[in-house]
């Protein structure tokens, strides 16, 4: 496992809270500075180090990638259908796999991997956790686009589509390999 990039090099995230408080791991930036790998190589990721309910944020091709690692409580917390503009990704950006409410390959429906990146305008979503009240999901502080813990836009939003999901493969049980 020589070639999995070293944890110390990530940026972990704590959800924005019900309070509004949040925090990240180190305090330090949403986008990690990217390594002097090309541009186009694909990156390993050891999921396993992602606590539960914890975000990870990586780099890839220039676009920051969260990686979610939900859990059962925060599964039941997807939003109902009637709320989302497109619930089953039908319009929106993902591998086959991943187009269906959890957006990841059956089997794998407790990490979420989903570009950071908001489909209005680009701006990066902060992920909010709300587990009493309150919608949870990423919400955009720019323009004020909200998806939930699918990465899925609610209707209403100025975003046009849920949030992209990168091309990746999972190589174990925690080791994925996205590009
Ligand atoms: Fe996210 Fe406009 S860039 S809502």
């Amino acid at each position: 496992m020589s070639d999995v990039k070293k944890l110390s090099r990530r940026q972990f995230v704590v959800a924005v809270g019900a309070l509004g408080a949040s925090a990240s791991s180190g305090g330090m930036s949403w986008y990690p500075a990217e390594s002097a790998r090309p541009l186009n190589a694909s990156i390993k990721v050891d999921l396993a180090a992602i606590e539960p309910g914890q975000m990870l944020v990586e780099t890839w091709r220039g676009r920051p990638v969260y990686m979610l690692h939900r859990t059962a409580k925060i599964l039941a917390l997807l939003t109902e259908e009637e709320h989302l503009l497109d619930p089953l990704s039908a319009k929106s950006k993902q591998p086959d796999f991943a187009q269906n409410r959890f957006r990841a390959p059956k089997g794998k429906e407790l990490y979420l991997i989903v570009f950071g990146v908001c489909t209005h305008l680009g701006c990066a979503p902060q992920f909010v956790l709300n587990e009493l009240e309150g919608r949870s999901g990423f919400f955009c502080p720019c323009h004020g686009s909200m998806y939930d813990l699918s990465g899925r836009v609610y209707k209403g939003s100025k975003a046009p589509a849920n949030l992209e999901v990168p091309p990746y493969r999972y190589l174990d049980e925690y080791i994925v390999e996205i590009g």
